[in-house]
């Protein structure tokens, strides 16, 4: 008999709507802009749950600014969010991974004229897994417009801790959005598909103080500096108790960050030699994973540095990135410590 977990019953709607109400000064724009963001992940999720049927699988032709092949669902899903941001008269600019410049929303209305809110997003990420059906996800953080903002860019390349909501909707066997607002709050809905709503099944998740999962791509472990390979060798070599670490890693960040969220562990992409600032893109991938990262108790680092410390150079900067388990993490800096301290 299928019960519905003893929570309240409680929708992402009326989350946001509930968190409204501790903001007395809340003028209801931010509740718009995340339920348009719910909207656009309900629509990305019906497509590919049927990409192989309505023919979304496959190269769309087009290489995007990182120098990607993109995918057909990378530059629907990617339309299909700025159309959704746009409508809701709440968002001045957008940053996609998809789009070389800042996107700047023209008001349709007087109103819209005070729109504050600045979202960067990754509308498909792990986008090489759609073909083959594995998870894929996006990832979005809101920054509010920097006051003194001389060009669109301004309230963008500012510290990661300027971002006031992250998230990201996984598209996996069920469809999971984990938020947050702030306050150490983390929260994670699945979607009831037959309702078209997304149902909090995951209240205030936090992060394992320490987990014995490490995820990483090794196959550029001959790339990786020397901290990075020493760690990796103490994980295979390190047993506690006779405890071993397990590897996990399928290639999606949203996936690999969601397992690292809820069980604990370690997720990575360090510099290696080709691609020496890191993979992963500050402002659309690393600040929002490392926001939700720290709220559900965990860290993120870049080995040198706390990665919400970092101010990007420009739209599409990379970062390296050790984000999960507080333990796990502090282990990786006392790493870069020893290392740094040998240059
Ligand atoms: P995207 O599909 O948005 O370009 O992101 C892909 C990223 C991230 O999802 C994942 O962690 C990483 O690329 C995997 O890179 P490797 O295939 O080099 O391991
Ligand atoms: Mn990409
Ligand atoms: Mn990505
Ligand atoms: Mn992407």
């Amino acid at each position: 008999m299928f019960e519905q977990k003893d929570t309240e019953f409680i929708t992402l709607s009326r989350f946001v709507l509930d968190e409204q109400k501790w903001h007395k000064e809340a003028t209801g724009d931010l509740s718009i802009l995340l339920s348009s963001l719910q909207v656009a992940c309900k629509f990305v999720e019906s497509i590919v749950r049927k990409a192989g049927l309505v023919g979304m699988l496959g190269e769309e032709g087009s290489v995007n600014v990182q120098g990607e092949g993109q995918k057909k669902l990378d530059v629907l899903a990617n339309k299909l969010f700025i159309q959704s941001l746009k409508s809701s008269g709440c968002v001045a600019y957008m940053v996609s991974e998809e789009n070389k410049d800042v996107i700047i929303v023209e008001p349709k209305s007087e109103c819209d004229k005070n729109a504050k809110y600045c979202v960067a997003f990754d509308p498909i990420d792990g986008s090489s897994n759609i073909d083959t059906g594995i998870n894929v996800g996006t990832i979005f953080g809101v920054f509010r417009m920097k006051e003194d903002a001389k060009n669109p860019e301004d309230s963008f390349l500012v510290s990661g801790n300027n971002i006031i909501v992250a998230g990201y909707c996984m598209y996996g066997s069920s469809c999971n959005l984990v938020i947050t607002l702030g306050n150490n709050n983390v929260n994670g809905f699945t979607l009831n598909p037959s309702l078209g709503e997304f149902i909090l099944t995951h209240p205030n998740i936090r992060t394992p103080e320490h987990g014995d999962t490490y995820s990483i791509n090794e196959g550029k472990y001959t790339k990786w500096d020397e901290a990075t390979k020493a760690y990796i060798d103490f994980l295979k070599l390190h047993q506690e108790g006779g405890k071993t670490y397990a590897s996990r890693y399928i290639g999606s960040m949203v996936a690999d960050v969601h397992r690292t969220l809820m069980s604990g562990g370690i997720f990575a992409y360090p510099v290696d030699s080709e691609n020496t600032n890191g993979k992963l893109r500050t402002l659309y991938e690393s600040f929002p994973m490392a926001f939700l990262c720290e709220q559900a108790g965990g860290k993120a680092t870049t080995g040198a540095k706390r990665v919400l410390d970092i101010v990007p150079r420009s739209i599409h900067d990379r970062c390296p990135i050790f984000l999960g388990s507080k333990e796990n993490v502090e282990t990786v800096e006392e790493f870069f410590e020893i290392y740094s301290n040998n240059l």
